[in-house]
C-alpha cells in the first residue's frame, strides 16, 4: 500500500536522469520564476547541478527570481570554509547557474546560538510561502538532510551530532581527511522537509538499492527516516538502474 503515493522513474543512466530533471527544473521555473526551491548537497545532484548552470549559460534558463533554502549545513565551521556546505553549493550550482547571494537562504553554522539559528530558519522558510520543490538524496543508511536514524526523528530544524558514516562519507570535503569533518551540523527536520508541496528524491549507484528498497516496501519508521516519505503524498523518486535493481516494479 505504502509505495501508492511515491512515484518511480527509473532512467538509463545518471547522465539522462540529470538531464531529464535540470529540464523539468528549468520549465518549472519558466511558468512560475518566482518558485522557492530546497535543495540538497552530496554527490547525488552535482551532475543535476552542472546541467542547470549549462541550461543558464545557454540562454535556456534564467533562475533570477527563484529563491533557494539548502537542507542543512556542518555545525562551527563559517560559511566561507572551504569545506561548507554554502561553499559547495557557490561552487556547483550558485555561481554556474547566477543565482545571486541575496535569493539564497542557508544554515549558519558559524551562528553564536544553534536553537535561535535554527528558529530563524523555519521562520524564513515561512515567510518565504514554504518550499515548492524540496530536492532530496538519501544517505545509505536512509538519512534524508541529516535526519539520521535513530528511536525518533525531530520535525524542526535542529542541531545534530552526526553518525561516523556519514562522516566518511563527507570527508572528501575536507581534503579526505575524516578527522577535519565537523562532528555536528544543522539539519530541516523531518516535518520541515515533509512541509514542502512537491519532493524529488534522485539516488544513482548501488550503494543506494537496499535503502531505495527499504523506502519504497518497508515500514515507516525512524530507524529508516526516508520512510517517512510515504507520508507525504506528492513524492517522486528518480533512480538509474543500479538503485533500482531491488525495487519491484
Ligand atoms: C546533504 C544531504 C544528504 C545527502 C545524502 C546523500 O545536503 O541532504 O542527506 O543527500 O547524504 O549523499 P550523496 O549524494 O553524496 O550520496
Amino acid at each position: 500500500m505504502s509505495d501508492l503515493y511515491l512515484t518511480i522513474t527509473v532512467f538509463r543512466d545518471e547522465r539522462v536522469l540529470a538531464r531529464t530533471l535540470a529540464e523539468r527544473i528549468a520549465s518549472a521555473v519558466a511558468e512560475r520564476p518566482r518558485q522557492v526551491l530546497g535543495l540538497a548537497t552530496g554527490r547525488t545532484p552535482v551532475r543535476l547541478y552542472h546541467e542547470l548552470g549549462t541550461l543558464h549559460a545557454r540562454g535556456s534558463a534564467d533562475f533570477s527570481r527563484i529563491t533557494t533554502f539548502n537542507l542543512d549545513e556542518f555545525w562551527g565551521i563559517p560559511p566561507s570554509a572551504p569545506g561548507s556546505y554554502r561553499a559547495f553549493m557557490e561552487e556547483h550550482l550558485f555561481r554556474r547557474a547566477g543565482i545571486q547571494a541575496d535569493q539564497v537562504n542557508f544554515l549558519n553554522g558559524a551562528a553564536p546560538d544553534a536553537d535561535a539559528e535554527c528558529d530563524r530558519y523555519d521562520n524564513a522558510i515561512a515567510a518565504a510561502g514554504g518550499i515548492d520543490l524540496q530536492l532530496l538524496g538519501i544517505g545509505t543508511n536512509g538519512h534524508i538532510g541529516f535526519n539520521e536514524p535513530g528511536r525518533e526523528l525531530a520535525s524542526r530544524t535542529h542541531r545534530v551530532v552526526l553518525k561516523e558514516s556519514t562522516r566518511r562519507s563527507n570527508a572528501g570535503l575536507f581534503g579526505g581527511d575524516v578527522s577535519r569533518v565537523p562532528k555536528e551540523a544543522l539539519s530541516m527536520g523531518m516535518g520541515s522537509i515533509l512541509r514542502a508541496r512537491r519532493i524529488v528524491l534522485i539516488a544513482t549507484g548501488k550503494s543506494k538499492a537496499k535503502c531505495v528498497e527499504r523506502l519504497v516496501s518497508g515500514p515507516v519508521t525512524p530507524k529508516l527516516p526516508a520512510s517517512f516519505l510515504q507520508l507525504h503524498g506528492a513524492v517522486e523518486i528518480l533512480l538509474d538502474g543500479a538503485a533500482a535493481q531491488s525495487v519491484n516494479s
